[in-house]
């Protein structure tokens, strides 16, 4: 009975204070924590870090979940700030190759630019007719302008991020690999001239789409080289010496070194060194073959084709001595072995070779000068003595280990 009497006191008072008027008077509050949160304004200054920011800043080199590493796909433009040319080849590896990836633009492309741009790219999808129609001036560009054919890539792709002038940004709707994967769309529906079916058909059977295909009716010959451009190349190295007759096809080099630059050779006095006559260049910091250095990696690959007696190799890659020691160690180790996996993917047999790193324990020039730390980053290869059991008994004097 106490019990519910005070509910029935409790829910009288409470009532009492609700006369349907205004009150100057401060409210009772009973949970004052629940009313008055203590928090801060966006942009306003704190007092409980030193530099006086509410908001951490990011930690400089994470990187969160859902962003994407590789700036020049990230943003569409390259290191000097321009924009990147054509789509990203890893970004064409992701999509699990051109043809799926166009697929995926294609299909991506009807769902997102097609209600204004058209399924044929001309500009005239459902929303600029239905525009047209109330008279309100709100007209798609057309994708097929040869204007819009020699706008690079990157371009392109910020445009879909970005949105130009009247037309809004599709940043929020369509992740990176996706706008992409557009791009690549809307350039096969430009060559294709606004043929949405001629787009992605392959005539010439080579796997390219006849919208990213540069030659629709010669099939390519995947040799290694530029092999997604959809077009046969006879001579790669363009060195007068056809392939099929050129010892080093991807570097130009003359008829007396059978089509290669003669750059790779024994040590004269020092036969355990393979002199490369070029370096093998990485993208800064990255195990990454610069695209320059296949020329010598071709030639290295046909030195050890033709000269059978060198049995083993190491390849052996080496950093300056900037950075954490640790990963210059794991950095010149991955070089290597990127080095040692281009030469077996281009034939040469895997027991021959083997690859180790030393990070920037061996320098070969002074550390404390950019030529000399350029001339320290490097990958060296080494003649190894043949495996033991090749080496004849007889060697192994009777006093020997
Ligand atoms: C809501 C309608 C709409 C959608 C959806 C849309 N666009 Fe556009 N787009 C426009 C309009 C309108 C223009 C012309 C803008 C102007 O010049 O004012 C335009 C212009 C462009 C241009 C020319 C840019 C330039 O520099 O002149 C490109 C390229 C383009 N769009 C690509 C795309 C792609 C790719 C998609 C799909 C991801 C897309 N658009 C989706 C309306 C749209």
């Amino acid at each position: 009975m106490r019990l519910s009497s005070c509910v029935i006191l409790a829910a009288v008072v409470a009532l009492a204070g609700c006369r349907g008027q205004t009150s100057s008077e401060p409210p009772i509050v009973p949970f004052r924590g629940m009313h008055e949160m203590p928090r801060y304004d966006v942009q306003e200054r704190g007092g409980y870090f030193e530099d006086g920011r509410t908001m951490r800043p990011e930690i400089e080199g994470t990187v969160a979940r859902e962003m994407e590493v590789d700036s020049q796909i990230d943003t569409g433009l390259d290191p000097e700030g321009n924009y990147v040319l054509s789509v990203p080849t890893a970004v064409v590896e992701r999509g699990g190759g051109l043809e799926a990836l166009l697929r995926r633009g294609q299909q991506r492309y009807d769902i997102y630019c097609a209600p204004c741009h058209s399924e044929l790219g001309d500009g005239n999808g459902m929303v600029s007719q239905r525009a047209a129609a109330l008279g309100v001036t709100f007209q798609a560009a057309n994708l097929t302008d040869p204007g819009f054919q020699h706008m690079p890539d990157g371009r392109l792709y910020l445009t879909i991020a970005n949105g130009v002038r009247t037309m809004p940004a599709y940043r929020a709707q369509i992740p990176v690999q996706d706008r992409w994967a557009i791009v690549a769309y809307v350039r096969a529906l430009q060559v294709a001239r606004g043929d949405a079916a001629g787009a992605t058909a392959d005539a010439d059977n080579d796997q390219l789409p006849a919208g990213a295909d540069g030659c629709p009716d010669q099939a390519e010959d995947r040799d290694g080289f530029a092999d997604l451009d959809g077009c046969p190349d006879a001579d790669n190295d363009e060195d007068g010496l056809a392939d099929a007759t050129d010892a080093c096809p991807l570097s130009a080099g003359d008829a007396a070194h059978g089509g290669c630059a003669g750059r790779v050779s024994l040590d004269a006095t020092d036969p355990t060194i393979v002199r490369l006559g070029a370096t093998i260049k990485f993208e800064n910091g990255r195990d990454t073959l610069k695209d320059t250095s296949i020329a010598i990696l071709d030639e290295i690959r046909a030195f050890l084709v033709a000269h059978p007696e060198v049995v083993r190799v190491s390849i052996e890659g080496h950093t300056d001595d900037r950075g954490a020691a640790s990963v210059n160690q794991t950095l010149s180790e991955r070089r290597a072995r990127v080095v040692l996996q281009w030469l077996v993917e281009h034939g040469v047999a895997g027991e021959r070779l083997q690859s180790a790193g030393f990070g920037s324990t061996h320098p070969r020039s002074d550390n404390g000068t950019p030529e000399g730390r350029q001339a320290n980053r490097r990958v060296e290869l080494r003649v190894l003595p043949p495996p033991a059991t090749e080496v004849p008994a007889a060697a192994a004097g009777p006093g020997g280990v």
